[in-house]
């Protein structure tokens, strides 16, 4: 009975284009899906963009467009990744599609209803909230001082310089990292998964403890419910509820019966992979809840470790209390770096970048090969190091399996017209043994065990080799009345190809396609290989299979891309941009709104006016405060044209004492470096409304 199987990858955070780490999960269940599917197994494969949460609201913000528009932006740069490492989606969706929407409200509704009482609560918690943005702050958009080592700067939940690990509200002069100001503490009312229901507890130990989850991970588990580390430094005993709402503005899905609050991300993330199916199985004409229905389902999810607790414990109780199936396995790979580099950033990764290894020409299947040589069922960590890819690619796979063919097919086409002949003694003894190993290949596909895999068949290229060097086909070719033994030496190495080709399909679909074209066979499979290719069968001529990886496009692909320098003539205003500040350096300057209240030209300079400013200021006994400041702008305009207009000025500049009195301050104005290349004094005007006072931002 063919298994019925629904296979997902991490849906990607759609922020960034896809690094290194991210192709090598789609590997490796690409590599498992492609292996079921030899075996006749139905499965649908599927991903997603992971399009909500605040992060990407404010990246989306920042690039000026909606976070529809963002998140389409990014999706629209997938296909060429997927396509050019040969990873074989049935659907790529997003999480902020219709049907995520749906099912997302319906599974919310369900944790609520549940029959033998709610798993939802609502509490009322204080949380820091950003006055001029308007908005509850993420920890991560909230930074200050440390309160164990002082050091600025450092992030709500922990201090990269001494490593504390604390709540926001420990901070000292916390700040927003959105927009400089200081948060204030609100109470806002928030939705909890109450994980420490009794219920909950009992169903996720079953779960977590039964034997399914790889050894390690489950034992990372069992911590979780007896000790859990908690910001402030202390622990508590057991699960803690899981806040899954977060306040307007969100870019998210809207809670049922919950104006104005959304799911946090990680609650409608995975339900993603179900609406991904849903789509495809629309597009199909197929209906979900049937899908769902059929008892034999299997459910699979390939994650890295950064994302187990997500899927081990929030996500198997949240279908589960919902009435829903859970996954039957969720596989847990490590993190990839490369040439012994540091684990790679989330979002930018580093070192090996996958469209530019693409665009060298290099083949990608060397980096599926070169990845599932390294790849096993454990969650443990691999790193990508050049001189081993080389060696690894040219040595085994080159070296080891390509040349059989391109030994043995030559003589076949060219002296027999490509036709095969009979098998020799020690050759079907040789085959035997090959196709011998079918069950124990199979079964390290089956348990992702792909080295093993790799390593086994490797080995029996070396006996096919060490069978070709023992009969040497070069030798039988000179030789006259050899001509029948010579036929028979090379159609037993290719039929050996043809059983090590079946065995490195799942990892080389590509070039697996191209041998089955070249020997004329139908597509290979686990249960086909064993009916041999007949005497008289007729092969196709051999075209080369397979490059060697060349040391010069490692080369290139570590080479560290050439800085542009700009032209001389195409730096704006005549001088380069100043080098990059962070949004807390430019919070430091405080420009105002200010308004022109007189302006007089300066006896003995040719330069200066001198400017009186409102910018809403009023000395302690409530009179205005106005500001005296000279600024360099008379050769541009005359007084009269300033006066009581509004402009900017920088506020909190040290007063600078000048030949002509004091300076309380700068009017902001545009000019080219050069001003003889480009004359003019341009002084900043806002839009109309602005009022004196105003910050600027
Ligand atoms: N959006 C979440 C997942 C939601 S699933 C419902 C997320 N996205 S991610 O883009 O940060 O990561 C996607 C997957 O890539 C995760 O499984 C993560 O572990 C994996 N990897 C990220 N960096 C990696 C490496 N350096 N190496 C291997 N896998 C890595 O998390
Ligand atoms: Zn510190």
């Amino acid at each position: 009975m063919p298994r019925q199987l629904f296979v997902t990858t991490a849906l990607p955070y759609a922020n960034g284009n896809f690094h290194i780490g991210h192709i090598m999960e789609y590997i490796q269940a690409d590599i498992w899906v492609r292996h079921q599917r030899m075996l006749g197994n139905a499965v649908d494969f599927v991903c997603a963009d992971d399009t909500h949460g605040a992060p990407i609201m404010i990246a989306a913000e920042k690039a000026g467009v909606t976070p529809q528009r963002f998140v389409a932006d990014i999706a629209a740069g997938r296909k060429p990744y997927l396509d050019g490492f040969h990873i074989g989606f049935d659907n790529w969706h997003s999480t902020d599609g219709p049907e995520n929407h749906e099912l997302a409200r319906q599974i919310y509704r369900d944790l609520r209803d549940n029959k033998d009482g709610s798993l939802i609560e609502s509490r009322t918690i204080a949380q820091f909230f950003d006055p001029d943005k308007g908005m509850f702050l993420p920890d991560r958009f909230i930074k200050g001082e440390c309160p164990k080592c002082h050091a600025k700067d450092q992030y709500g939940d922990n201090c990269e310089n001494c490593g504390a690990v604390y709540a926001p509200t420990d901070l000292i002069k916390p700040y927003s990292a959105l927009s400089g100001a200081q948060p204030e503490l609100r109470n806002s009312v928030h939705f909890f998964f109450k994980l420490s229901d009794p219920r909950c507890v009992e169903f996720l130990q079953r779960w977590t403890q039964d034997g399914k989850l790889q050894p390690e991970v489950a034992n990372k588990i069992k911590e979780w419910f007896t000790v859990r580390s908690n910001p402030d430094g202390s622990t508590s005993e057991g699960l803690g509820d899981w806040d899954i709402s977060r306040d307007a503005p969100y870019f998210g899905i809207e809670i049922p019966d919950a104006p104005g609050k959304y799911f946090y991300v990680w609650l409608d993330a995975p339900i993603g992979y179900l609406a991904s199916l849903k789509n495809l199985l629309d597009k199909r004409g197929q209906d979900y809840e049937n899908y769902m229905a059929n008892p034999g389902l299997e459910q699979y999810h390939f994650i890295g470790k950064d994302i187990v607790t997500f899927h081990t414990l929030f996500w198997p109780a949240t279908l589960h209390f919902s009435g829903r199936k859970t996954p039957d396995n969720v596989f847990v790979h490590g993190f990839l770096t490369v040439n012994n580099g540091e684990k790679m950033s989330k979002s930018r990764g580093t070192g090996l970048d996958p469209l530019k290894y693409l665009s060298l020409g290099m083949n990608p299947e060397w980096l599926r090969y070169y990845l599932a040589a390294k790849l096993s069922a454990r969650n443990e960590d691999i790193d990508f190091n050049a001189d081993d890819f080389m060696a690894r690619v040219n040595s085994d796979l080159i070296g080891k399996y390509i040349n059989i063919a391109s030994r043995a097919a030559g003589f076949i086409t060219k002296r027999f017209e490509g036709r095969l002949g009979e098998v020799t003694e020690d050759g079907a003894a040789l085959l035997h043994l090959l196709r011998g190993e079918v069950g124990t290949i199979e079964q390290l596909y089956e348990a992702r065990e792909y080295a093993k895999a790799l390593r086994e068949t490797m080995q029996l290229a070396d006996k096919v080799n060490a069978y070709v060097d023992a009969n040497k086909p070069w030798d039988l070719a000179k030789k006259p009345g050899q001509e029948a033994r010579l036929q028979d030496v090379c159609t037993v190495c290719i039929k050996a190809f043809r059983i090590l080709t079946c065995y490195l399909k799942p990892v080389l679909p590509a070039l697996a396609t191209q041998v089955e074209t070249f020997l004329n066979i139908e597509p290979l499979n686990y249960a086909n290989i064993v009916q041999p290719l007949k005497a008289g069968h007729v092969i196709g001529s051999y075209q080369h299979l397979m490059q060697r990886v060349d040391i010069k496009q490692l080369e290139a692909l570590f080479e560290a891309p050439e800085p542009v320098a700009a032209p001389e003539a195409a730096l704006p205003g005549g001088e380069a941009i100043a080098p990059t500040i962070g949004i807390d350096d430019f919070a430091k300057i405080d420009l105002r709104i200010a308004k022109i209240v007189d302006c007089q030209a300066v006896a003995g300079s040719t330069k200066l006016l001198q400017l009186t400013l409102d910018v809403g200021e009023t000395d302690d006994a409530g009179q205005p405060r106005l500001r005296n400041v000279f600024s360099g702008i008379a050769s541009s305009y005359e007084p009269a044209q300033l006066v009581g207009k509004l402009t900017v000025m920088v506020a909190n500049l040290a007063p600078r004492k000048m030949k002509f009195g004091v300076s309380e301050g700068m009017v902001l104005a545009a000019s080219h470096t050069d001003e003889k290349a480009q004359p003019g004094i341009y002084v900043l005007e806002p839009f109309a409304g602005a009022q004196p006072g105003m910050r600027v931002h």
